[in-house]
């Protein structure tokens, strides 16, 4: 008999409403893994948790602000309480939009660090300690290859995936020795609602310039983090940034 790549792991998945997040739940669901899918849009877990109600996977929602410190240790408790693990934790919410430096606002910088920085460092916050006393645990945080690279338009969203990436580098340092292991995903530009928010100009120019011309699929993206969830594949990931990035950025 097969098993599922994540039988009996139980993950907390961060922006699991909608595209990469939604994508990673639903790998992670095929390969036997149990859910907490955490996101603002409390509609859309809903429906999302009827799906896999109807699939027989285990899920339970959590409608929950990934800038808040509060509501985010709930989360964690919740999915200790109801699954009495966390084996797994992707922090994928995240937002974007696109202004010029000369033309940003103090709060349009400050809400994106709390949504794509502070959030990743919250989650972790949470887990970790529950992680390292089990001496076992994944997180997987989903940066972008911006972080790397920059781009116009882009200078608060761009800091904020680098502080991912950062975070993920150091924290591996501090976790593996304990078992847990940490490492980024970059993606480059996917179809998303999240790239709605970037002009048709910005989109073209970045199309042109992607070595493989298309942008990418959130379903292109997730088999990366069920890869660096799963043992033996993801066991020797210690602080790395996978790239499904139609070849962008290539370190
Ligand atoms: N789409 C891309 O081109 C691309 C490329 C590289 C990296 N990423 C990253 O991937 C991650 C997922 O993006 P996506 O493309 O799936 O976007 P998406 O908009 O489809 O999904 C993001 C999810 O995050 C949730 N969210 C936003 N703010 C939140 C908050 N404060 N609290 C809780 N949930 C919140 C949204 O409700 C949404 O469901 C993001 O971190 C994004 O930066 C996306």
């Amino acid at each position: 008999m097969s098993v599922g790549a994540l039988e009996g792991k139980s993950a907390i998945v961060t922006g699991a409403a909608s595209g990469i997040g939604e994508a990673i739940a639903d790998a992670f669901a095929t390969e036997g893994a149990q859910l907490l899918l955490s996101d603002l849009q409390a509609d859309r877990l809903e429906a999302a948790k009827n799906r896999y109600d109807r699939a027989g996977v285990a899920a339970s929602t959590a409608t929950v602000d990934v800038t808040d410190a509060d509501q985010t240790r709930a989360m964690v408790d919740q999915c200790l309480s109801e699954f009495g693990a966390v084996d797994v934790l992707v922090n994928s919410a995240g937002i974007l939009n696109e202004v010029a430096l000369v033309d940003m606002d103090v709060a349009t910088w400050d809400h994106m660090i709390a949504v794509d920085l502070r959030s990743v460092f919250l989650c972790c916050r949470w887990a970790a300690p529950h992680m390292v006393n089990r001496g076992s645990g994944r997180i997987i945080n989903i940066a972008s290859q911006l972080g790397i690279k920059g781009a116009e338009g882009l200078v608060h969203y761009c800091a904020a995936k680098a502080g991912v990436i950062g975070l993920t580098k150091a924290l591996a340092r501090e976790l593996a020795p304990q078992g847990v292991l940490v490492n980024a995903i970059a993606p480059g530009p996917i179809e998303t609602p999240l790239v709605d928010g970037l002009t048709d100009t910005w989109k073209q120019a970045k199309e042109a310039e992607l070595p493989l011309r298309r942008f990418g699929h959130a379903i292109e993206v997730a088999p990366s983090a069920v890869l660096l969830a799963s043992n033996p594949g993801g066991n020797l990931y210690v602080g790395q940034v996978l790239g499904p990035n139609s070849g962008d950025v290539m370190p």
